[in-house]
């Protein structure tokens, strides 16, 4: 039986980084005969602009129905105004939330190549290897009670609520331990457990977790202090596990000590292992359908779905070793551009991938 992917371009610089992921992920089907088949669906603007909603009901039947999803980016000026309730961000919170996709893996991984492009010292970020385990449905993204009222003497407030239960930590805790006996047997939790009660219960809990990990390290961290230690020493990290607001702000940092948001892929996955996959990046509205975009961190997006839902390890090494390969060619896009380097658009980056994978 075929497996079927259903791809959501999304808004903004997603679907001219969609077209590039689409070709590597069709080379790749054809190389090593995987036999899938590609479903296209709306989210985000794109779905607000043709069925009203962020995410029709009709896309989120198709979402569940497939393999995988492959996601460019939401969002743009267009919708900001737009009700709170219908904005584009709110479509790819309800595909997480409804598919159950709990874990996301943030890898920050600096190409040796681009140690020139990052703002901090090459001999701070070389070797750089860290995966940040972000918990993606729970927390204050999603908490009640939330809203705006209006106080006694006429002012305004706004509130969100941060709750977490025990399921909950422990099974986001589980995926940063199994993914650490992975790597280097390290993880960091984290929290900010000298002011939150939900932080506190998180410590608790991923204590407990750590048991049935004896061989695997695990230290804590607050998060302001981990903020400080990314730019600081970020070497020292290897499995960062934490929850969905610090786990979106410290991938973002993250991100940049690679040379760029545009470097960075993303796995979204249930207690299955069916994922989303999408850029860490945003949908850049501003260098949106100008050949600007990098699309490395979505083709990177396309090894991990190839390894983790597919279990198809070779397809996923070769991917990246096509980009690592374009990469020593000094093919560069805008933002991962230094002197003596090459820089090409969103489409010439993307057919060299394929080139580059096509003779491995
Ligand atoms: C991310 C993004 C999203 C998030 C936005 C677009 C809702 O920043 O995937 O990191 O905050 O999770
Ligand atoms: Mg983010």
């Amino acid at each position: 039986m075929s497996k079927k992917i259903l791809v959501l371009p999304g808004d903004g610089i997603g679907p001219e980084i969609i077209r590039e992921a689409v070709k590597v992920l069709e080379l790749a089907s054809e190389k090593y005969s995987l036999g899938f088949e590609l479903v296209e669906g709306e989210l985000g603007g794109a779905a607000i602009d043709k069925h009203g909603v962020p995410l029709a009901d009709s896309t989120l039947a198709l979402a569940r129905e497939v393999d995988a999803v492959l996601l460019g980016a939401v969002g743009g000026p267009k919708w900001d105004t737009i009700d709170a309730a219908i904005r584009p961000e709110r479509g790819l919170l309800k595909i997480r939330s409804e598919l159950g996709l709990f874990g996301n893996l943030r890898p920050a991984i600096l190409y040796p190549q681009l140690a020139e492009a990052s703002t901090l010292k090459p001999e701070v970020v070389s070797g750089l290897d860290i995966l940040i385990v972000r918990e993606l449905t729970g927390g204050i993204y999603f908490g009640t009670p939330r809203g705006t009222t209006t106080l006694e003497n006429g002012e305004r407030m706004a509130y969100d609520t941060l709750p977490y239960s025990e399921s909950e930590i422990r099974r986001i805790a589980k995926v940063g331990f199994d993914m650490a006996r992975l790597r280097s047997k390290k993880v960091c939790s984290v929290d900010k457990a000298n002011v939150l009660a939900s932080s506190r219960l998180w410590r608790e809990v991923v204590i407990e977790v750590a048991k049935d990990y004896p061989d695997v390290e695990l230290s804590h961290m607050y998060v302001d202090n981990a903020a400080m230690q990314l730019v600081r020493a970020p070497k020292q990290f290897d499995v960062i596990v934490t929850d969905n607001l610090f786990g979106d702000i410290l991938s973002d940092q993250a991100s940049m000590l690679t040379g760029s948001i545009g470097m960075l892929p993303s796995a979204s996955l249930d207690s299955n292992n069916k994922g989303m996959y999408e850029p860490s990046h945003g949908s850049a509205p501003d260098i949106a359908g100008q050949n600007l975009a990098n699309p490395l961190a979505t083709i990177l997006s396309v090894a991990m779905l190839l390894r983790y839902s597919f279990k198809h390890v070779a397809a996923a090494d070769a991917i990246e070793q096509a980009v690592s390969d374009v990469l020593d060619q000094g093919l560069r896009t805008g933002d991962i551009f230094s002197p003596g380097m090459r820089k090409v658009g969103t489409a010439e980056m993307g057919d060299a991938v394929v080139a580059a994978l096509a003779k491995l």
